[in-house]
């Protein structure tokens, strides 16, 4: 039995990696989809974000899986973007079940807090923090007219742990968690239910154009395959996290088998925080 059949479920950040990994399982699980990426880079970002024709692969893929796809360009640094996206989801199917918070940078990063910009301190809190907080802000009271829905913020191991020399990154995903579990409260006696899940280290599965480790790799000034081995290093079990892993979890969270779960952090993280 697809575990999300009927459901109508919102993706930020869906152009590759974790996105696209979330965006297909989804579809695979019966989901339609609402699938939007930013398509252009931002200055202050020391590598390229998605473009329109990653995004484009992703709705395709998700096409090939049965899914009935809206896809639009749309940055999340800018509430008319995100209001037009949930316009847009709301008139095509009418409703949103489940909001899949996951667009993010993880860099600037690689140096103590004080030599951050200030146009690299914000720009790390305006994508990771308040990027979620506007589609919180668009789309609740979509979620609170219907009287259900779920939102999943993707977080990191950086809400729950610090990480020398990404003091911004590890800010904005704190903040995260905290919004996580204040939103949380103020939604739950309306049957809305708000969850972080925080992944560990992922590897850069280059199916999904994947390539977070290499942009931590690239912050610390070191070579992806050391940064691997520091990965692997440092998680509990004898292997680092798939961006399949992370979807498994969001799938969870998005369907009526969590109806009990909110205000939650899941580390999917091969036991990294545990140590
Ligand atoms: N890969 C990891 O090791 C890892 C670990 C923990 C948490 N995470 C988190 O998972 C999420 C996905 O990361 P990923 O590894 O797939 O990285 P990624 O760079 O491949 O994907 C992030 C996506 O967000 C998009 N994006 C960035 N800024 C945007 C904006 N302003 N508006 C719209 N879209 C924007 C990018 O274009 C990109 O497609 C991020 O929130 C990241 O912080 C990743």
């Amino acid at each position: 039995m697809a575990r999300l059949k009927d459901k109508v479920i919102l993706i930020t950040g869906a152009g590759r990696g974790i996105g696209r990994a979330c965006a297909i399982l989804a579809a695979e699980e019966g989901a339609d989809l609402v699938l939007t990426d930013i398509g252009v880079p931002i200055d202050s970002v020391p590598y390229p974000l998605s473009s329109s024709d990653q995004l484009e692969t992703t709705v395709r893929s998700c096409r090939e899986a049965g899914a009935s796809v809206v896809a639009r360009l749309a940055d999340m640094c800018e509430m008319d973007d995100v209001r037009e996206l949930v316009e847009e989801a709301v008139g095509r199917f009418g409703r949103i079940d489940a909001v899949v918070n996951n667009a993010g940078i993880g860099a600037p990063a690689g140096k103590a807090a004080h030599l951050y910009e200030s146009e690299e301190w914000e720009i790390l809190l305006n994508v990771n923090l308040s990027g979620p907080w506007r589609v919180i802000k668009a789309a609740a009271p979509i979620l609170l007219e219907q009287g259900h829905g779920s939102i999943i913020n993707i977080a990191s191991t950086a809400g729950l742990l610090g990480y020398k020399h990404f003091a911004g990154y590890v800010a904005s995903k704190h903040g995260l968690v905290g919004l996580t579990k204040s939103a949380a409260l103020d939604y739950a006696p309306r049957n809305i239910r708000v969850n972080a899940i925080c992944p560990g280290p992922v590897y850069d599965d280059e199916r999904l154009d994947g390539h977070m480790t290499k942009v931590v790799a690239d912050s610390l000034g070191i070579r992806l395959g050391d940064q691997e081995a520091i990965d692997l290093e440092s998680v509990a079990l004898n292997t680092v996290v798939s961006p399949r892993d992370v979807a498994e979890a969001m799938v969870w969270l998005a369907s009526d088998g969590s109806q009990r779960v909110t205000g939650t952090t899941i580390a999917v993280d091969a036991g990294y925080s545990a140590k």
